[in-house]
This record gives structure tokens, C-alpha cells and sequence, in this order.
């Protein structure tokens, strides 16, 4: 992959969401630049803003937010930040968690809840229809078909492109798909935690994107002390960097969607689209990322 050096995340590579919708592969989760427990503002916004806007600069096209960040506080930057939008941004948000509290998270999957939602975020972020709108938790007390059908009929309606699924199995995927076209499934996932192997796997055959989150491990993978440290120090490169290199050479569907509230630390993981690791330094790279999963 060659690099690009005025726009180093395009070396990732391209990903079409729903088979038309091209994304720029190593995007951003624009989680973190909420306060703590994803609660209200940023300790720094405007460094918030300078975060979003150089993500873009650096050719990152993927963002990935929700109604829930903040509440509200992601989604409101996003848009002032960068807003009038480059044509080819990709902004993916969510909804179907609320906030009772500060690191507190419920699913509602009502209905008209979710397309109140739909609404707020596509007036918060100031756009006429959601490229990716994704049901952040499948609500147990509500069933899947009817949370899906509100989802379909905004599609329908023009107001929602592609539709996602978060936290979800198989089964589940398999459920959703009797009513909705799924474009996209986002779950947990990292070097050291690879729980949703058979879903990642559907994804692959069916080509819908896998987005990770938590790709860094809320940034115990990033450690300077971490299990990635040593192999990182000997490649001349950062533990995240080795992290995300990993799971872009995992899977072509795989989007991972780095979080973080620093300009530096943004750099430093956007650099990892262009790294390139060998067939050994994966499997190598996958084994220490097993025996760390044992070790917790
Ligand atoms: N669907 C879901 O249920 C769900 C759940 C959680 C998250 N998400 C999405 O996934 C995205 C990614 O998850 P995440 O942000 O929670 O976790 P993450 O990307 O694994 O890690 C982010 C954390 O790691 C730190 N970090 C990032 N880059 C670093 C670097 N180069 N060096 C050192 N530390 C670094 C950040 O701190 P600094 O701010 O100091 O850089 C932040 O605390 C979120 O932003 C959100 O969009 C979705």
C-alpha cells in the first residue's frame, strides 16, 4: 500500500458501506471527546475541535458517534467543528442507549423513541438523512422486528441511508436481517479481546463492514508497558500503531474507529494505517494477543 502523505489515513485503504457508500478505512470514534463517564463536555473543547478537524486534514472520513456521547455533546462538535461537511464525510451515528447518568447506559428500543432520535441527530448534526444510523443495543423488552421497522420506514422515508446493528450475534444479525438490510455490525473487539470472531467472520461473507470499538483496549494495548511494547519498540513503532495495524490486516471489512481526545495521540494512531506487518509479525502479533486475553 503506497502512502499518502498529506492524507496518511487513505493507505488504510477503502471500504463501500452497503456495497456504495466508500469509506476511508481507519476512521475515528468520536466517543472521547465528551467529559468523564461520556458525560458532558470535554475538559478542553477546543482541542476537541482541533481533534476532529485535523482527523479530516489527515484523510479520515469515518466518524463514528452517537446520541448518547455526552448526551448529545459528540454529536453538537462534530457539527461545529465540521460543518459545512466535506462531500465525501461519512459521519455514523447510533441510538437506542440512554444516559441515566454519568457512565450509566440502559437500551429503550421503543419505537418512536428511536425515531425521536433519528430526528435530534439529524438536526444536531445539521444534515438531511444519517449515512449510517445503528442500534446501539437491541432492547430485550422490545422486539428486534419493531425496532428494526423503525429504522426501515426512516430509511424509507430518506432519512437514514444504511442501518447497523451494535453488540449483536449472529442470531441476531440473522433476526435483523428478516426486516432490514444490515450494513454494518459494531462490536467489541481488539487484539486482546476477540469474543465476536464468528460475527466478524459473517461479516466477511456477507460484506458488511465490522467496526471494532474499543480497537486500543480503552488504551491498555497503547501502554508504553503493555503486552504490545516490546514488538512495537523492535519495529520502531507505538504500541497503538501495532494495535490498529493488526486489525486493519485482520479483516478488509474491518473499520476501526480509535477514540481519542488528543491531537497527538490522533497522529500517532492515523500513522498506523501505513504499516504494513509481515505474515509472521501478524500470527506472532495474534499470539501475544491470546495470551494476554488468558492472563486477565
Ligand atoms: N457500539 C458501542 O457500544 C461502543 C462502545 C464503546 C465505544 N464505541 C465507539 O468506539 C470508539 C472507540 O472506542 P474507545 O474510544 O472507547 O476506545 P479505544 O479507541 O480503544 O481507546 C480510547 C482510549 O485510549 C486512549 N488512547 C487512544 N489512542 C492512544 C494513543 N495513541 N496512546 C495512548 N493512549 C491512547 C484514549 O485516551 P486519550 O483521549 O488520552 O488519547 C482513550 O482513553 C468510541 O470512540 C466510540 O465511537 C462504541
Amino acid at each position: 500500500m503506497q502512502t499518502d502523505t498529506m492524507q496518511p489515513a487513505k493507505s488504510s485503504g477503502t471500504f463501500r458501506i452497503g456495497g456504495d457508500l466508500p469509506v476511508v478505512r481507519l476512521g475515528y470514534g468520536a466517543m472521547r471527546i465528551t467529559g468523564p463517564g461520556v458525560w458532558g463536555p470535554p475538559k478542553d473543547p477546543d482541542e476537541a475541535i482541533r481533534v476532529l478537524r485535523r482527523a479530516v486534514d489527515l484523510g479520515v472520513n469515518f466518524i463514528d458517534t452517537a446520541d448518547s456521547y455526552g448526551p448529545y455533546v459528540s454529536e453538537e462538535l462534530i457539527h461545529k467543528a465540521l460543518s459545512p461537511y466535506p462531500s465525501d464525510l461519512v459521519i455514523a451515528t447510533k441510538a437506542g442507549f440512554v444516559r441515566p447518568g454519568p457512565s450509566e447506559w440502559a437500551p429503550v428500543g421503543r419505537p418512536p423513541y428511536l425515531r425521536q432520535e433519528a430526528e435530534m441527530s439529524l438536526r444536531r448534526l445539521g444534515v438531511e438523512r444519517l449515512d449510517l444510523f445503528q442500534l446501539h443495543r437491541v432492547d430485550p423488552e422490545v422486539p428486534l422486528g419493531d425496532q428494526l421497522e423503525a429504522f426501515v420506514d426512516l430509511q424509507r422515508e430518506g432519512k437514514v441511508r444504511h442501518i447497523g446493528l451494535s453488540e449483536v450475534s449472529v442470531a441476531e444479525i440473522r433476526a435483523a436481517q428478516v426486516t432490514a438490510t444490515i450494513a454494518t455490525v459494531q462490536n467489541r473487539y481488539n487484539l486482546g479481546y476477540r469474543a465476536w470472531e464468528s460475527e466478524l467472520e459473517l461479516c466477511e461473507r456477507e460484506g458488511m463492514g465490522f467496526i471494532p470499538w474499543f480497537p486500543v483496549g480503552t488504551g491498555e494495548l497503547a501502554r508504553p508497558d503493555g503486552p504490545l511494547a516490546r514488538m512495537a519498540q523492535e519495529l520502531g513503532i507505538t504500541p497503538a500503531q501495532l494495535a490498529l495495524a493488526w486489525l486493519l490486516r485482520r479483516s478488509s471489512v474491518m473499520l476501526p474507529i480509535p477514540g481519542t481526545s488528543s491531537v497527538a495521540h490522533l497522529e500517532a494512531n492515523v500513522a498506523a494505517a501505513a504499516v504494513e506487518l509481515t505474515d509472521d509479525q501478524f500470527e506472532e502479533l495474534s499470539r501475544i494477543g491470546q495470551r494476554h486475553a488468558q492472563e486477565r
